[in-house]
């Protein structure tokens, strides 16, 4: 993709990035190497060849494979410091990250682990890259909410370092519901709340219900079939919860890019954001998912300009760094 000089130059904020799906094939070879975990593929060509997604659960598949490479405090530091070292190029001020823990506990890794390594990462790439960040745990929907509850309990001793908690994974037949009693909970210890509506199925719709009425999330991830139900397309507008956009990602594991509905969402006063959701898996950082918004719907630059505006506001970053970034 070629990147404009006004979209490479726009500061931006990514608020929907899952820090394990940003593990290119070469660095994947590199830890696989370096850990002695012997990989499916021979090459890295014969890797990126293999992500054809026609679905989430096929995106899945591939993302839970690729973690396997991961285990010690260092891959997850090398990971994160690789994502920051690229998006710094990018002109991407801060950004909100999604990380699985339980994708890494129910393999034998500990939750320590994975979230020294990130935090170590951090540090640096605000200290040497200018790049500020913050960490959403998410849980994943499609194993038991038990184990959800347990996951937020382990948090605690590091709940300064956590800003909230998302959900993600399988969406099918796992509605934001099941996890009812674990948002509520982990609101009551001030985590901020979002979740993922990703997926394009028949009960779309009552998902976004739930997650809105009755989980009540501060935004959601993906979230575009709000349209089909005008009344919390009026109720997220009146109340400012956004939704973290993520257009090559659903080419890949949706019906499409949704970019016509973000400017018909952006038109009805709903915060619409650009984000890149997994970019090493579907070919695309940040800057090339607005340069997708640009080239697919024509969005002119007053618009690109309010949303990354609106990632500044949706985003859970205090006033004073909110002001620094925007
Ligand atoms: N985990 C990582 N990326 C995801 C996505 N796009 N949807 C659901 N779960 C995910
Ligand atoms: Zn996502």
């Amino acid at each position: 993709t070629a990147i404009s000089p006004f979209v490479q130059g726009l500061p931006k904020v990514e608020l929907h990035l899952h820090i394990e799906g940003t593990l290119e094939p070469d660095l994947k070879f590199k830890l696989a190497a370096r850990n002695g975990v012997e990989l499916p593929y021979a090459s890295e060509e014969e890797v990126r060849a293999s992500y054809q997604f026609d679905d989430l659960a096929s995106f899945l598949d591939a993302y839970y494979e690729g973690m396997s490479v991961l285990l010690t405090a260092e891959d997850f530091y090398d990971l994160a410091m690789e994502y920051f070292r690229k998006v710094a190029r990018q002109n991407v001020r801060y950004v909100e990250m999604f990380f699985d823990p339980q994708a890494h506990t129910s393999r034998g890794v500990e939750f320590h682990t994975v979230i020294s390594g990130l935090r170590r990462a951090q540090i640096e790439a605000r200290e040497q890259l200018g790049v500020d960040s913050a960490l959403i745990m998410c849980f994943l929907r499609d194993f038991q909410a038990e184990y959800a509850m347990a996951t937020l309990l382990e948090s605690l001793p590091y709940r300064p370092w956590i800003i909230g908690v998302g959900l993600d994974s399988d969406e099918t037949g796992n509605p934001p519901a099941k996890f009812a009693a674990v948002f509520a909970k982990a609101r009551e210890l001030g985590y901020q709340l979002t979740m993922h509506c990703d997926v394009d199925i028949a009960d779309s719709a009552e998902h976004i219900r739930q997650v809105l009425e009755d989980v009540r999330v501060d935004r959601v991830d993906h979230g575009t079939n709000v349209l089909e139900k005008p009344e919390l397309v009026e109720y997220m507008a009146s109340h400012g919860i956004g939704l973290t956009s993520c257009p090559i990602s659903n080419t890949w594991v949706s019906d499409g890019s949704k970019v016509g509905l973000l400017t018909e969402l952006d038109k009805r006063g709903v915060k619409v954001t650009v984000n890149s959701d997994d970019p090493a898996y579907f070919g695309g950082y940040i800057a090339e998912n607005y340069q997708r918004v640009v080239d697919e719907a024509g969005v002119d630059k007053e618009t690109l300009k309010r949303f990354a505006r609106n990632a500044v506001d949706i985003s859970w970053a205090p006033a004073s760094l909110k002001e620094r970034i925007a």
